[in-house]
């Protein structure tokens, strides 16, 4: 049993369950066997993320991404517990279990952001967000198990599209899963950083 399975006071942003039976094979994708999502390396597994992670370093990760800004572990406990009640956000964790001595560390995470429409027949639409992998851990295909992940569950949620932003030079990596590039142009109006 790893550390990601031995706390029984744990809270889950989100039902685990719903990552049964996902499966990348729809994207014509064979992964290593090894790498599947289950086992995605030794000592490595994927799952919701949980109230604990601020202490496995989850913000550490984000901060790989972009400006994190200051986040104690009360603003983190904050905002886990009102994305969760939201019932919206999926986010996604890549735990390395045997690392910091058998502590656990998070080195990879994504998050699917579910929102309600009235258009489409009060349709969903999901969006992709922050998807990055710790730099000792990126070539090691947990990327794209995170993306895969976050699409087909996407899919499974029933979620008429799936959309994300993305530097250009990531594109190809988002192509994997049949991301495509829209004419619509994304505008914004930024307020502060
Ligand atoms: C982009 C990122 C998430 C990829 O994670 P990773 O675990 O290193 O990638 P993987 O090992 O899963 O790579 C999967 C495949 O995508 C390819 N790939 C990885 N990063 C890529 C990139 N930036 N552009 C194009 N292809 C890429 C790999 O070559 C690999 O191809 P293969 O399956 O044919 O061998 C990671 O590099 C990262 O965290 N970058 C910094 C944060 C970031 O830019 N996030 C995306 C925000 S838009």
């Amino acid at each position: 049993m790893g550390a990601a399975d031995d706390t029984s006071d744990v809270v889950y942003a989100w039902d685990k369950n719903l990552l049964n039976g996902l499966s990348l094979d729809e994207y014509g994708i064979k992964l290593d066997e090894k790498y599947s999502w289950i086992n995605p390396g030794e000592g490595l597994v994927i799952r919701p993320l949980s109230s604990q992670d601020f202490d496995k370093g989850f913000t550490d990760v984000l901060s790989q991404l972009t400006r994190l800004g200051d986040v104690s572990k009360e603003d983190f406990q904050k905002r886990f517990y009102a994305m969760k009640a939201s019932g919206g956000y999926y986010t996604l964790v890549v735990e390395d279990t045997e690392a910091d001595n058998g502590s656990g560390k998070i080195v990879g995470t994504g998050t699917l952001e579910v929102e309600q429409k009235f258009i489409h027949s009060c349709a969903l639409r999901g969006r992709v967000e922050e998807v990055v992998i710790d730099k000792e851990y990126r070539g090691r295909k947990l990327g794209k198990l995170v993306l895969g992940l976050i699409t087909v569950l996407s899919k499974k949620l029933a979620c008429y599209k799936t959309t994300l932003e993305c530097k250009v030079e990531n594109i190809p990596f988002y192509g994997i899963f049949g991301y495509k590039e829209d004419p619509e142009k994304f505008m914004q109006l930024r307020f502060h950083d």
